[in-house]
């Protein structure tokens, strides 16, 4: 491990006993953090990377961008996949996150999802992200950011990243007990990045309500 990581760790460690006095006797992930394909071993990242493009795959085979799944990451098994049916249900809360745990829970019946992995194309939106939250997924895994999504492809979306929420979970257990899902975004971003359609130069006759015009900061004024 590299020692900028360790020391990263070890602040966030640092910073969370000062502040609770609970000391976990294990290496936590910090789950206000978005872990790159970088920070991951190889074997990881390469697992991860296959199933990010099982779900591009499969968006693409429906005609869609948005595909999620669930994967069962003690037998590595992909159990569910899905795209969004938000226009096919007529029900702008049918994300295809909220597609795939709501067909998986049906299936399998678990409350909880501990040791099971949610993949997704598009970073998950405060909704999705707490309905996997509420779900117990141990990881959540996406391609392309919301922070892309809305500022580069002027896409639509509720502007709080995944790992806002995500910090924000130690009330859903008794204190101390709480394990938060780790976040790894940027999987094959170039292949999902080309999969979403770019909104910002819409036709004239282009009504598509999921075009906006994005109040991004350059990155040079999200530094300061
Ligand atoms: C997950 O995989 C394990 C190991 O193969 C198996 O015992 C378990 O039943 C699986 N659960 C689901 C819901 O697929
Ligand atoms: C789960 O999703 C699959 C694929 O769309 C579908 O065929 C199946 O009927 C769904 N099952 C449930 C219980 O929702
Ligand atoms: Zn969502």
């Amino acid at each position: 491990m590299k020692s900028a990581t360790i020391l990263l760790l070890l602040a966030a460690f640092v910073a969370f006993s000062a502040a609770s006095e609970y000391k976990a006797p294990w290496v936590e992930f910090d789950p206000s953090r978005v872990y790159r394909p970088q920070d991951l071993r190889q074997s990881e990242r390469l697992f991860h990377e296959a199933k990010m493009k099982e779900i591009v795959d499969h968006a693409i085979s429906k005609g869609s961008v948005f595909a999620s799944s669930v994967v069962n990451a003690t037998s590595g098994q992909t159990i569910c996949i899905n795209t969004n049916a938000v226009g096919q249900k007529k029900d702008m809360t049918q994300h295809g996150e909220i597609v795939v745990m709501q067909n998986c829970s049906s299936i399998y019946g678990l409350f909880d999802w501990t040791g099971f992995y949610l993949y997704t194309t598009g970073e998950s939106c405060p909704m999705c992200q707490s309905a996997a939250m509420w779900n117990r997924y141990s990881k959540i895994i996406f391609g392309s950011s919301i922070k892309f999504l809305y500022c580069n492809h002027c896409q639509a979306q509720i502007l709080i990243e995944s790992q806002v929420i995500n910090s924000m979970g130690y009330g859903l257990n008794d204190f101390g007990e709480y394990v938060p899902a780790q976040i790894i975004g940027g999987i094959l971003e170039e292949n999902t990045n080309s999969l979403f359609k770019n909104y910002c130069n819409p036709g004239p006759y282009d009504t598509n309500s999921q075009s906006v015009h994005p109040a991004c900061l350059t990155d040079s004024e999200s530094d300061e």
